[in-house]
């Protein structure tokens, strides 16, 4: 094998990735009831046989009221568990980690798939549910639908919920769990200042805000495995013109979470608000991701556009980031990792894949 950092190794507790790549959730909207179906496993063993050290399965709510839409995975029964064994045993099969994100999309559940409007589903639609979040505060544009304030007893069987979900997890055979604490869904808009307006212990300063997630952390840690990495999706910065003091907080509550037991963090953006100014651009976030990483003494992950091959490895190079996610490159092409080592010149690129792919490409030396 080349030097090529991207495709070193990566150790995290008991469990080791093949390269630094790896697959961020990546939500199919395609479930019925929670439970995945032929679509699901398809998709999850073609990203695994791709290449990539590891496999997330896409935000799986924790409870009904939790999916982003009617078509989101699920974890509180016993029949999607079922659904996600055979998923997690897939993506093994495909030499690659397998890992799943447990989610509650607070404010923002209750939407439309993105292909039919992505909006709120109407009020006196069926198929829509009532949605909760810390405070009564909507999140506005295409979905102005106001959550309930949740009350104490709300908060304790959500945590309750994820804790069931991460028990479910580990029987399904999944190696790494992820919680969602981004993208203003729940755990995210406890954390915000722009949706949390609580008065009680979970709001208030950056200690009270950040009380949902270290408790929740907690409570999963507990019935997690210590081997296996515990880490989590947090949006660390907003880009909506306060991110100084966004980003100082940020790095407070994950140094909180390092200690309350995280072993990594992915990072992201917090897309709590509508109107923000977000610098897109190929791999905007990495120096974002090194800083938390060296102020935080974590290591991290990161994606949003590091599907160059050489940025991507540059970043793993420079210690910016320990694992590239690589999201939509994926779906436009599953065997990426393998080009990506063809690109870096890795001595025998085909090594990412599974031998029967691999023995045929390395022997007639197909090039792209
Ligand atoms: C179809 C799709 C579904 C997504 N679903 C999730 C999700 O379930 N959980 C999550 O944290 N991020 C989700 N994201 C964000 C991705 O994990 C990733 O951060 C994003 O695509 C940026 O990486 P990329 O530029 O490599 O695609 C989703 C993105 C896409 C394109």
């Amino acid at each position: 094998m080349s030097d090529a950092a991207l495709f070193t190794p990566f150790t995290l507790k008991d469990v080791t990735l093949r390269n630094r790549i790896a697959i961020p959730p990546m939500c199919q909207y395609s479930a019925v009831d929670g439970v995945t179906n032929d679509w699901h496993l398809a998709h999850y063993t073609g990203l695994a046989r791709g290449g990539a050290g590891l496999v997330i399965v896409e935000a799986t709510a924790v409870s009904p009221e939790g999916r982003i839409s009617p078509g989101c995975t699920g974890l509180w029964n016993d029949e999607q568990m079922a659904g996600m064994a055979r998923i997690a045993a897939a993506i093994k099969a495909g030499g690659a980690v397998a890992g799943i994100q447990i989610a509650h999309a607070g404010r923002k559940a209750s939407a439309n798939r993105p292909w039919e409007g992505d909006d709120h589903i109407a009020e006196d639609d069926a198929r829509g549910w009532p949605t909760i979040a810390p405070s009564a505060v909507p999140f506005g544009a295409h979905l102005p639908k106001v959550p309930k304030a949740m009350t104490l007893d709300d908060i304790a069987r959500v945590q309750a919920d994820f804790v069931a979900a991460a028990k479910r997890a580990l029987e399904a055979g999944f190696q790494w769990l992820e919680l969602h604490f981004a993208h203003g869904y729940l755990a995210q808009s406890f954390f915000s200042r722009h949706t949390n307006q609580r008065t009680d212990g979970y709001g208030g300063d950056v200690a009270g805000r950040s009380r949902f997630l270290l408790e929740t952390l907690a409570a999963v840690r507990e019935v997690w495995p210590k081997n296996l990495p515990l880490t989590a999706r947090f949006g660390v910065i907003e880009y909506d013109g306060d991110d100084a003091r966004t980003l100082e907080e940020s790095i407070q509550l994950t140094r909180a979470m390092r200690e309350g037991g995280l072993d990594m963090l992915n990072v992201s953006v917090g897309f709590t608000i509508p109107d923000v100014q977000i610098p897109w651009g190929p791999a905007f976030l990495a120096p974002v991701a090194e800083r938390v990483r060296r102020e935080a003494g974590l290591p991290v992950a990161a994606s949003w556009g590091i599907d160059n091959p050489a940025i991507a490895n540059q970043a793993v190079a420079d210690g910016q980031i320990d694992l590239v996610m690589v999201g939509r490159a994926l779906l436009s092409n599953p065997h990426w990792p393998y080009q990506a080592a063809m690109a870096l010149n890795v001595e025998r690129p085909s090594w990412v894949l599974p031998a029967p792919y691999a023995h045929w490409l390395e022997r007639y030396k197909v090039q792209q």
